[in-house]
Parts: C-alpha cells; sequence; structure tokens
C-alpha cells in the first residue's frame, strides 16, 4: 500500500491538482473519493472531468439522486459514480456495477468505500478532509497495485 498526503489551499490549487489527475486518466482508471459531506469529492470530480477533456461547457453535476453520470465528449468516456445510497453489495449488482467497471471507461466514484472491496485492486483512492482554513483541503492518495500506483507517483510528482 503506497500512501501520499498533501495539501491543497485553495479551490484554485484543487481545481489544478484535478485537471493534472484528467489528464492522465486512461480506460479502465478507477478513482475512489472518500470524505465527509462537502468535503469537496464532486468538485474535485468537476476539476478531473474537466481535465480529461470534457469541454467547458458541460456541466459535471452531482449524481447524488442519479447514481451514475455519463460524460461523452472527454478524452475517453468518464463515469461519474455516487455510491452514498449503496449499502451492500445486492445494490451495485443492481446498478450494473460490475458493468461499469468493465466498460473501458474512467471511473470517478464517489463514497467509494460504502461497500467493502466494491473498486478494483488498481483502483486510485483520495481521501479528502476539510484543513486548517476553510478552503483547504487535505489529500491522501492510496494505491496497492497497477494503475493506482502509477497515478500516486505521477501525481507526488506535480
Ligand atoms: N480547496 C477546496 N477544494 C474543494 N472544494 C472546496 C475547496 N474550498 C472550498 N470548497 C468548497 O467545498 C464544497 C465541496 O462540496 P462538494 O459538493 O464538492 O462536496 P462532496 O464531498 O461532493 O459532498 P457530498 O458528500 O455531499 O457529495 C464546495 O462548495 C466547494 O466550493
Ligand atoms: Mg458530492
Amino acid at each position: 500500500m503506497e500512501s501520499v498526503a498533501r495539501t491543497l489551499d485553495s479551490r484554485a490549487a484543487t481545481e489544478k491538482f484535478g485537471a493534472a489527475l484528467g489528464a492522465l486518466l486512461m480506460p479502465g482508471d478507477c478513482v475512489g473519493l472518500t470524505g465527509d459531506l462537502g468535503a469537496g469529492k464532486t468538485f474535485l470530480t468537476r476539476a478531473v472531468c474537466k481535465g480529461a477533456g470534457l469541454p467547458d461547457d458541460v456541466y459535471v453535476a452531482s449524481p447524488t439522486f442519479a447514481l451514475i453520470n455519463d460524460y461523452r465528449g472527454a478524452r475517453l468516456p468518464l463515469l461519474h459514480v455516487d455510491l452514498y445510497r449503496i449499502v451492500d453489495r445486492s445494490d451495485l449488482y443492481a446498478l450494473g456495477w460490475d458493468d461499469l467497471v468493465e466498460s473501458g471507461a474512467a471511473l470517478i466514484v464517489e463514497w467509494a468505500d460504502r461497500v467493502t472491496d466494491a473498486l478494483p485492486p488498481h483502483a486510485l483512492w483520495i481521501h479528502l478532509e476539510v484543513g486548517d482554513a476553510e478552503d483547504a483541503r487535505r489529500l491522501t492518495l492510496r494505491a496497492q497495485a497497477g494503475r493506482g500506483l502509477t497515478l500516486v507517483a505521477e501525481l507526488s510528482r506535480m
């Protein structure tokens, strides 16, 4: 398990970090976002989508109600998923989860820790916490295998 911490001092810093991640994404990548309500998971996802080439006029909404938002028009297909309302494996199954993971899209998943082991082993995990200042966020990046480890290494360099 690789783990790297960093601080983002402003919304602009989160946008820059998210854009960098979006530029690195490849088909099949999986990004699990964790952290409390309002920690910045959706805000970060928006920046990731833009960094992956989603046009500025496409609004990235929170998938709290839709559960899955599917974005085309970026460099690669993007799936933005919210597991807040998902409590167990049967809910995941109802969502068509395995097909999403194998779709070849890059997957960005809020509340990714709702169901244990929902995310594949190659996932990049990002935990967000409100920092010392209101607009600061503490990030912890974690990965245990494959593309997740590559992304942690690449993001730690920037
Ligand atoms: N540095 C920062 N990075 C990200 N968001 C920030 C930052 N500073 C302030 N914010 C604000 O924090 C809020 C984060 O809200 P957001 O909807 O992204 O949270 P969330 O983690 O997706 O919550 P939920 O669990 O309800 O989906 C936004 O209003 C955003 O403007
Ligand atoms: Mg959200």
